[in-house]
């Protein structure tokens, strides 16, 4: 289904551009588009082709917006430009598109959070994932051993801004401040009890101390939530294990009705 942005100025767009799309008029926001009235529901990685052309935006963040007085509450999507072109003044119809998988990863560590530690195991995140799925926007956080701060984000990423495919990294252990895997039971849906079988033997024929993981996986909405433990070299062994089934497992997730046992 397609919808009309508008822009009171023409504005060119530079790859990566970053630019506000809003629901309602708002000054505090610009450069920006205005939805004429409420949007579709666009999820990140959603991509927006003009009428005639190719796709010009991609959108990478969702937000509400609180209504105050008589303005009513919103949405803000956070956009960036993936062809340099031109977007004229006035209406713009597009249509959205939504391809490949969007990954979200969490980074779990006190010291990270403070600046005190440069985190290798974030990035070790998005480069598995990307080597064996077609990844259609990847994006990083990294917070506090804080049980409430993950729970919020898990939510907000899986149900608000609809990523697919949520990796938490640390946390998993046995440390007093290691919380992942309660912040993380506490949010799920449906637990996936075979994920964390796959990682544990994989991680077991490396290492003795992979029993020391309390690492779980579930979903929220339709998005799989997986932890894995802190290190980039336990990322990538845990990771590998899981990529032959993610994509099967997020077109189940979606409602698809294919039949397994014909398979
Ligand atoms: N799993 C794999 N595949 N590789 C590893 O190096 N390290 C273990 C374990 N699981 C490890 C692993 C260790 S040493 C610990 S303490 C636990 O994960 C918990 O790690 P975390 O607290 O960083 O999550």
């Amino acid at each position: 289904m397609g919808f009309i942005l508008s822009t009171a100025a023409s504005c060119s767009l530079v790859a990566n551009d970053r630019l506000h799309i809003l629901e309602t008029d708002a000054p505090d926001y610009a450069p920006g588009l205005v939805a004429s009235g409420r949007l579709p529901r666009l999820s990140v990685a959603t991509t927006l082709t003009p009428a005639s052309g190719s796709p010009v935006l991609q959108i990478i963040g969702v937000h509400s917006r609180p209504g105050h007085g008589d303005v009513p509450a919103s949405r803000v999507l956070a956009a960036k430009a993936i062809t340099p072109g031109r977007l004229p003044a006035g209406e713009t119809s597009f249509c959205p598109n939504r391809q490949g998988i969007a990954l979200a990863w969490i980074t779990l560590s006190d010291k990270g959070s403070q600046g005190l530690r440069v985190d290798a195991a974030g990035p070790a995140i998005a480069e598995t994932c990307s080597a064996s799925l077609s990844i259609s926007l990847a994006k990083g956080h990294i917070l506090p051993d804080e049980p409430a701060q993950l729970k919020a984000l898990l939510v907000d990423l899986a149900l608000t801004q609809g990523f697919d495919l949520i990796v938490t990294t640390g946390g998993t252990g046995l440390s007093p401040r290691d919380t992942t895997p309660e912040a993380t039971l506490a949010v799920i849906e449906k637990r996936l009890p075979g994920f964390e079988t796959a990682m544990l033997l994989a991680s077991l024929a490396k290492t003795h101390h992979a029993m020391l993981s309390r690492a779980v996986a579930g979903t929220l909405g339709q998005a799989i939530i997986v932890n894995v433990p802190g290190s980039p070299k336990a990322v990538r062994e845990t990771l590998a294990a899981l990529m032959p089934a993610i994509p099967h497992g997020l077109d189940k997730l979606r409602g698809d009705p294919g039949d397994c046992a014909q398979a």
